[in-house]
């Protein structure tokens, strides 16, 4: 029998990769003001999400996640903000073309500013410090002021969110989404890429359609006019997830209103530690990264405590293995999860088990593996007669040089241009969309082989 949960309740728990603050006194000040700041989002939005993930567990519909791997204060900026949004857009009609089915659209933004570092410290030249775990703990400057550990910096990550989520929800609801601005979406920089001239072409092809669903009396569909797009982040500081854990008044059932969906990270996944806790007591949409050392008895007792209503929409698992691994690390765990008939969403995250260092020592990850571990991830999908159901990207709107590869091919000499990630190398807009396309491409033939299929079944 579980114990009870309270949104405290992992405080008893032994806990990873938190911070430890030097002022307990400050720290509690903050964790006051930010029980009593407003939510980020709602619980019926929540719901809503988890109903369209409940969608792509039964494969109906596909989830694209994608955003930065850290947001940052420096670079917090409206264009940025509208950028990502836009590419996600764009990548969105990319993929539901393919797949011909809706995309659910969950961005790593308005909230995403906490990093789980591998080491706790960092040397240079014979200094030792903190690391950087992200603007909302410390700073990226490596002096002491800096990385010491700050809960102001709780405050202002509390309003950047808000702020984000405010302009987010205009670009969704107020006119910048509609299906009939799809030709405005392209890039600027992106004019003389291989992807502006498919872009270009697949949006000439929905021009069409809108004119013929408008000839048809068929122009007042809202879907046609706003989207809805959804918040996540690494569930990673407990503190600043318990203040904004609130009571649905609807429902009675408790909420992290700091997202719509939260997620476990790889390093802190430990089933009878803190971050497991606090999750199994949300009624949120969750996820939960699973790398390649996870066994199928990890997964399925992570699955028992945090699905345990096996709810359809209730678990993302967001598989992680390497270019070089998912071939042999996913197909058991799938099998596991099938054989007890657990319901969860299949996503898969082609960027954080493919870091190399680049020769001239910038962590990069090519463009090939990344994709190489997509396609991988759908091969394994197929042969198990499981649904893929979406993917998780590290990437922006921005013109950046940190991943090598692409159409373009961005070269280890390039890297230094415009590498702006605060954490982790992220995809540029171009390379981001040039893999909805290639994704949307393998999606499509599978398409047409089930369609021949069923053509050949029926005669
Ligand atoms: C991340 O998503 O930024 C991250 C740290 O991932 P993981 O937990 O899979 O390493
Ligand atoms: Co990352």
């Amino acid at each position: 029998m579980a114990e009870k949960w309270t949104p405290h309740s992992w405080r008893t728990k032994p806990i990873e990769k938190v911070p430890v603050y030097p002022d307990a006194d400050a720290l509690a000040e903050v964790e006051a003001r930010l029980r009593r700041y407003p939510p980020l989002v709602f619980a019926g939005e929540a719901r809503n999400l988890k109903q369209q993930l409940a969608d792509v567990a039964e494969g109906r519909a596909f989830l694209l996640q994608g955003g930065d791997c850290a947001e940052s204060f420096a670079e917090f900026h409206a264009d940025n903000i509208r950028d990502t949004f836009r590419v996600m857009l764009q990548m969105a009609v990319v993929l539901t073309y393919g797949a011909a089915l809706p995309v659910v659209k969950v961005g790593r933004m308005a909230g995403q500013y906490a990093k789980p570092r591998s080491s706790d410290t960092e040397t240079i030249d014979g200094v030792t410090l903190t690391s950087y775990r992200g603007d909302c703990v410390n700073g990226m400057e490596f002096t002491p002021e800096a990385r010491t550990p700050d809960p102001q910096r709780l405050l202002r990550a509390h309003s950047q969110s808000a702020m984000t989520l405010n302009l987010l929800r205009a670009f969704a609801q107020g006119g910048y989404a509609d299906l009939q601005k799809v030709h405005r979406w392209n890039l600027g920089f992106v004019a003389d890429s291989p992807q502006t001239e498919r872009y270009a072409d697949l949006a000439n092809r929905l021009d069409e359609t809108l004119a013929f669903m408008r000839a048809c009396g068929l122009s007042d569909v809202p879907q046609i006019h706003e989207t809805d797009f959804f918040t996540s982040h690494e569930a990673l500081l407990l503190n600043y997830e318990e203040c904004l854990t609130r009571v649905d008044s609807l429902t009675g059932d408790w909420y992290d209103t700091s997202a719509h969906l939260l997620w476990i990270g790889e390093r802190t996944r430990q089933p009878d530690h803190a971050h497991v806790e606090f999750m199994r007591g949300i009624a949120n949409p969750i996820a939960c990264k699973a790398g390649p050392a996870m066994t199928p008895d990890d997964l399925l007792g992570l699955i028992d405590v945090l699905n345990p209503r096996n709810e359809a929409g209730r678990l993302t698992i967001i598989a992680r293995m390497g270019a070089d691994k998912v071939e042999a690390r996913l197909p058991a765990l799938i099998r596991a999860v099938q054989r007890e008939g657990r319901k969860v969403v299949w996503a898969c995250d082609p960027m954080h088990a493919n870091m190399v260092r680049s020769s001239t020592g910038y962590k990069t990850r090519p463009f090939d593996r990344i994709l190489s571990e997509v396609r991988g991830f759908f091969a394994v999908h197929k042969a198990e007669g499981t649904y893929a159901g979406g993917v998780h990207f590290e990437m922006t709107g921005q013109d950046v040089t940190e991943c090598v590869g692409g159409a373009k091919a961005i070269t280890e000499a390039h890297l230094s241009d415009r590498y702006h990630t605060h954490c982790d190398p992220r995809l540029n807009a171009e390379q981001a969309l040039e893999l909805a396309f290639l994704i949307a491409e393998s999606l499509k033939d599978d398409r047409s082989k089930e369609n021949g299929s069923a053509v050949a079944a029926a005669r």
